[in-house]
């Protein structure tokens, strides 16, 4: 009974009404008054007995205590990672094979009944939107057109970055006159950033949460990672909040110095939401950036992934697109250490077997190198520290789709916790502009030995592409390192 109670004092909704005594008390006749008094006086006690976190105005910010797990009743969520594997590339018979984006996407339009909200950088889900005739274009195609005809059954909302002179809004215009309404916020005027995250959430409790965006290729040409997270009204709820904030500056507001109590959550770092996830006891929160968009008790993306690589005590595994340790897009360019150095830390001072897999495709900036050289020199038989390439195999044929063949993968695991989002690794990101990212922690829940359910499915995929034909040591790629990666058919 006690956590019921104790969830029912944390419901979101509870933080949208006034405290009943602030509401219209003086039109109320002296008798009903003292009614309500007695029965506040007696709700207060209740609140003492059962709760042991009766501070209104903190709720949810400070450290929650062990003894007092909180579960939502009703949720038994149910977590995927799920992947897209370019077209072509082949792991072998033992390699990882983990559910595709375009199935969990098409399972996520049967499923929805009633509301469907999607975030996305941009949309390009056919061939006409990229100038091609690619066979491959036909999974994002059929996504498009079910999408459609789900908007006029539907709610169906789009928030999307402001689009830019030379991109398309084919999608977006098809989708409105079917009746989704789409909403484009300015965020480079907003924040000089972009609204660069990825998610989807139907019926208010399935979430999907990854790389990637809202475009064919995503789904057979591009390497992604994502999660959906099916019967968990709890996560979804907090991420509608999320949702909320864009489709609010998607209206053409500024972003308010303070957002209003109704965006603040109680689910962060350090007072995570305690679920069943896949029949596994699981502390689950959502972070985002920037921190401009940080209601109250929302943990900055950053700090999240900083708090999981301190916390780990064997491994960090990093599987990135873009890792680099510098505000790229700032005037001067900045160096920007906060997670490079924590992975040194980590290497360093406790031992931490570090990895780091990065992107190596025809766009990829050389300013990268000589940082990720540096990471890697620190290396040696006792300090587990280094860093791999990962190339997409491409053939004559698919060079001619534009910008394609890439792993976009965005995620963290170590051997406590997994995390994915949707960031690349550099300053910016974490400063400007607006991502999501999803951690999961298992520590102390079973699932195999020193590995918990979710760090599991992502350990395993991690070490697949480590150890693939597709991955090369840094050394491995000569002299030349800073061209190597425009020349990625040499593979
Ligand atoms: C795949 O796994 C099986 C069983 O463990 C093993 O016998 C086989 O050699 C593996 N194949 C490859 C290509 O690694
Ligand atoms: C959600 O839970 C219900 C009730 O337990 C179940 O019938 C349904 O299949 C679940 N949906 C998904 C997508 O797992
Ligand atoms: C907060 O309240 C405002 C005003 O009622 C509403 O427009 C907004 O959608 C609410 N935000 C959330 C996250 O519910
Ligand atoms: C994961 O959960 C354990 C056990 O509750 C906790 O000690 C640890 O701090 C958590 N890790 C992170 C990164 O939140
Ligand atoms: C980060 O990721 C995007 C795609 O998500 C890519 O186009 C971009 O070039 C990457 N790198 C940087 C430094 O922005």
């Amino acid at each position: 009974m006690a956590p019921q109670q104790k969830y029912q004092q944390l419901m979101p909704d509870s933080e949208e009404d006034p405290p009943p005594g602030d509401r219209g008390a003086r039109k109320l006749c002296w008798d009903s008054l003292m009614a309500v008094l007695v029965l506040l006086m007696v709700g207060v006690l209740l609140l003492l007995a059962t709760s042991r976190i009766a501070v209104f105005g903190a709720e949810g910010v400070g450290p929650q205590e062990a003894s007092s797990p909180r579960r939502p009743p009703g949720d038994a969520c149910r977590l995927t990672v799920v992947e897209s594997i370019p077209e072509g590339m082949d792991y072998g018979p033992n390699g990882t094979v983990s559910p595709t984006v375009f199935g969990v996407w098409t399972s996520l339009i049967t499923e929805a009944t009633r509301t469907v909200d999607i975030a996305s950088f941009y949309w390009t889900l056919t061939n006409s939107d990229t100038g091609t005739t690619e066979p491959s274009a036909s999974q994002g195609e059929k996504i498009l057109q079910e999408l459609m005809s789900l908007s006029s059954r539907v709610s169906v909302r789009i928030v999307v970055n402001k689009p830019s002179k030379s991109s398309t809004t084919a999608d977006l215009n098809s989708l409105t006159q079917r009746g989704a309404k789409v909403r484009v916020v300015d965020f480079p005027k907003l924040t000089s950033g972009v609204l660069h995250t990825k998610f989807w959430i139907v019926d208010k409790k399935h979430i999907f949460v990854g790389s990637p965006n809202m475009d064919w290729r995503s789904l057979t040409q591009v390497k992604e990672l994502g999660a959906v997270v099916y019967n968990c009204s709890s996560v979804a709820q907090d991420l509608e909040k999320i949702f909320e904030e864009y489709w609010f500056l998607g209206a053409g507001g500024d972003i308010p110095t303070e957002w209003p109590l109704n965006y603040s959550t109680k689910y962060n770092s350090l007072n995570p939401l305690h679920i069943l996830l896949n029949n596994t006891p699981a502390q689950v929160y959502l972070s985002s950036s920037p921190p401009a968009l940080s209601a109250r008790g929302r943990t900055d993306d950053l700090k999240a992934i900083l708090s999981i690589i301190a916390d780990a005590s064997e491994f960090v595994y990093v599987a990135v697109m873009d890792y680099i340790p510098v505000s790229v897009y700032s005037h001067p360019q900045r160096f920007w250490p906060d997670i490079d150095t924590a992975l040194r830390r980590a290497a360093f001072d406790r031992r931490v077997t570090v990895r780091l897999l990065v992107s190596c495709w025809k766009h990829t900036d050389p300013i990268m190198f000589p940082f990720l050289k540096s990471l890697a020199a620190l290396g040696n038989r006792r300090l587990h520290l280094e860093v791999r390439m990962f190339f997409v195999p491409t053939t004559e044929e698919q060079k001619r789709i534009p910008y394609g063949r890439v792993n976009h993968n965005k995620y963290l695991v170590t051997d406590r916790v997994g995390y994915i989002g949707t960031s690349n690794w550099s300053g910016d990101y974490f400063s400007h502009t607006a991502g999501v990212g999803l951690s999961v922690n298992q520590t102390g829940s079973e699932g195999g030995p020193g590995v918990s359910e979710v760090s599991k499915q992502l350990k395993d995929i991690f070490e697949r592409d480590w150890n693939s034909q597709y991955s090369t040591k840094l050394d491995g790629l000569g002299d030349n390192w800073d061209t190597v990666c425009q020349h990625t058919e040499n593979m």
